[in-house]
């Protein structure tokens, strides 16, 4: 599977089979967190087989079941908009590994996970990881016009797949409070608009539109 089609087929997935991860598996997804954790400085580890964090809970946005490894991400005050773009750098690494996801930053018992944060670092978020019993289901979403500054037919091909990668791109409570601009000069700039995790999701969302664009198209501004 390449990378675009891991964007397309990841749909977020809570309802795991009763299996532990293979080798091949468990080798990707640590190469892929160590890469993060060069790159962005965080604190991001893998937890195995610990089945009480996600045990048990009645979550409006569907209950979780088996789910027994999951992802933590610590790091310093202020790092939101990295935890989700590298953090969806996992994600989409461990789609392409046969893997299915979730980002949970309320549906867990944090007294069970046993990571702390580093002093003078913050615990952000964890990613539920596994096989999942389905692939997950597309969802909701905002339209093209609704999220961007052009019209869908003034706008150039590498910002519309951009566009797409974004709007694909999971958010909490799929809220997609992000806003992006093409400007005058070329270059483009997201924005977050208040809501819960909305930083966490401009970080993702920023992962997705550079995989729809490409990174060479295009650079940002803040
Ligand atoms: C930052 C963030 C936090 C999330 N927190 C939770 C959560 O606590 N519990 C949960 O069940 N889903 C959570 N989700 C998953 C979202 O509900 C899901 O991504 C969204 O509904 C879009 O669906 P999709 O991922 O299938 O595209 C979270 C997603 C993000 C990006």
């Amino acid at each position: 599977m390449d990378i675009k089609e891991a964007v397309i087929k990841r749909h977020s997935v809570r309802r795991y089979l009763d299996k532990e991860l293979d080798k091949s598996a468990v080798n990707g997804l640590k190469t892929a967190i160590s890469e993060a954790c060069k790159d962005s400085g965080l604190d991001i580890q893998l937890v195995l087989n610990e089945p009480t964090a996600f045990t048990g809970l009645l979550a409006k946005y569907g209950k979780f079941e088996n789910c027994k490894n999951y992802i933590t991400i610590c790091g310093k005050k202020g790092r939101e908009v990295d935890v989700g773009y590298y953090g969806e750098r996992i994600v989409i690494a461990a789609q392409m590994l046969g893997l299915n996801t979730c980002w949970v930053a309320l549906t867990y018992k944090k007294g069970k996970v046993p990571v702390k944060p580093r002093a003078g670092e913050k615990f952000y978020i964890t990613i539920a990881v596994g096989y999942g019993r389905n692939r997950g289901l597309p969802r909701k979403s905002k339209s093209m016009e609704q999220v961007c500054n052009v019209g869908t037919t003034e706008m150039p091909e590498w910002f519309k797949n951009g566009i797409d990668f974004a709007l694909r791109a999971p958010t909490a409570i799929n809220q997609q409070r992000f806003y992006i601009t093409l400007n005058e000069n070329g270059s483009v700039s997201a924005k977050s608009k208040l809501g819960p995790c909305s930083k966490i999701d401009l970080g993702i969302v920023k992962y997705h539109f550079e995989l729809g664009a490409g990174r060479d198209s295009f650079s940002w501004e803040e």
